[in-house]
């Protein structure tokens, strides 16, 4: 995400022939799983894969491994796909993180959303540098990406659900004083090599992995806006021009600063409209809170604001058939990336910092467990 501050970013912020085996097989229970009620359970009801993002420090401590394997069934790597800790020495890639990862995954009978291949953050040092020295040139800047996007979507080729193929590209509503709202022009990889790469990165993908699901994934785009009207107009061009885009996600980054997304749902469903499948991959709702520690909420409203923003979010995700995938950004308060992006704000997860489930929590519970049984029908795991 382009964070110059905080205030930044709050401002808004099937084919059954082609399902790989793990996809396709019932989901059977691993050994410590106690509970029937678990969201991964719950959602399995409608089709409704429940995903966190997952970090190495998560996946060591077995806490948190039993968390993640009993209440979800897909996971992000939060970091380890990106490209600075894939190849943070140019030429020698580390896959040793990610592939634990998806070990993890296979073991526990989830899916796996791939998580990035064009950004214009946590590229590696050596990349932005012999950009900026004028060493590398915009040929073999262009041959480098190329090169990436193949070695890294081949690697994980078979393990891959949906990849976020390109991740934040887009103009933000309060930019607009600046720039017109389209494509960004000066975030990176457009900066250097030009809007049209945004398609190229797609169809490489494809090529590399022809049954993974692309995904072009964003934040503040999940309201009516200037920011999504734009990239409803560039995904139908692209796909009117054969562009392999097969998804939209939304980040979901909410904020009780900030009011509910408006026209959320109806925005899912225009884009779900154009054939594409659908997935909320980020979502955390931050407060106001006492202290980066204890993250508790400053008031009751916050908190009850929050929890109906958890509502409402999966309320949407379930009122739309296309939505397959519910990723909340981290399982615990005490690793979320709010409170050191924003300072005097947390809170924004299901679990807290005691690994204790909060009322955000039974909220999201209780929706999958009480929602119109129209939505238990016509679901699928996805396009696959
Ligand atoms: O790994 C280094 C460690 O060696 C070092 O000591 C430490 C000191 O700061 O930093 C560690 O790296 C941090 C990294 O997370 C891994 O923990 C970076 O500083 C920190 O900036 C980085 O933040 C990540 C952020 O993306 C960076 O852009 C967050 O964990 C991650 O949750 C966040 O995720 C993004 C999504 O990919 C895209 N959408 C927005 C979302 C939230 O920003």
């Amino acid at each position: 995400m382009v964070l110059g501050t905080a205030s930044v970013v709050g401002a808004a912020t099937l084919v059954l022939g082609g399902v790989p085996a793990y996809a396709a097989a019932p989901h059977s229970t691993p050994a410590s799983h106690q509970h029937d009620d678990s969201l991964r359970d719950l959602g399995a009801e409608y089709g409704l894969r429940i995903g966190t993002a997952v970090s190495p420090a998560g996946l060591q401590d077995p806490e948190y491994r039993e968390i993640i394997a009993e209440e979800f069934s897909s996971v992000t790597a939060e970091n380890e796909m990106k490209w600075e800790t894939l190849e943070p020495v140019r030429g020698e890639y580390n896959w040793g993180p990610a592939d634990e990862l998806v070990e993890f995954a296979k073991e526990n009978h989830q899916l796996v959303r791939g998580h990035v291949l064009l950004w214009q953050n946590q590229l590696p040092a050596w990349l932005t540098e012999g950009v900026a020295d004028g060493t590398i040139g915009t040929e073999e800047l262009r041959e480098i990406l190329r090169q990436h996007v193949y070695n890294v979507v081949s690697h994980f080729k078979g393990d891959i659900w949906h990849w976020d193929v390109v991740n934040e590209a887009f103009v933000d509503d309060w930019e607009t004083g600046d720039f017109e709202s389209g494509i960004h022009p000066e975030r990176f990889w457009v900066q250097h090599l030009g809007p049209e790469i945004l398609a190229d990165v797609f169809r490489w993908a494809h090529d590399a992995d022809p049954k993974a699901v692309l995904f072009y994934n964003d934040y503040a785009i999940e309201h009516m806006g200037q920011k999504s009207d734009a990239l409803y107009a560039w995904v139908q061009e692209q796909l009117a021009a054969g562009v392999p885009i097969e998804g939209i996600g939304f980040q979901t980054h909410l904020s009780t600063e900030y009011g509910f997304p408006g026209g959320f749902q109806e925005n899912m469903q225009r884009f779900a409209d154009l054939g594409l499948d659908i997935a909320l991959t980020e979502v955390d709702v931050r407060t106001f809170v006492d202290s980066p520690e204890t993250q508790e909420p400053l008031t009751p409203a916050l908190q009850q604001q929050q929890e109906d923003y958890w509502r409402q979010t999966i309320e949407a995700c379930l009122a739309v058939r296309e939505c397959v995938s519910y990723t909340v950004w981290g399982v615990s308060d005490e690793q979320s990336w709010v409170p050191g992006w924003f300072t005097g704000m947390g809170s924004a997860l299901l679990w807290d910092e005691n690994l204790e489930r909060k009322p955000q929590y039974y909220v999201v519970q209780d929706v999958l467990e009480t929602a119109d049984a129209k939505h238990r029908t016509g679901r699928g795991a996805g396009r696959n």
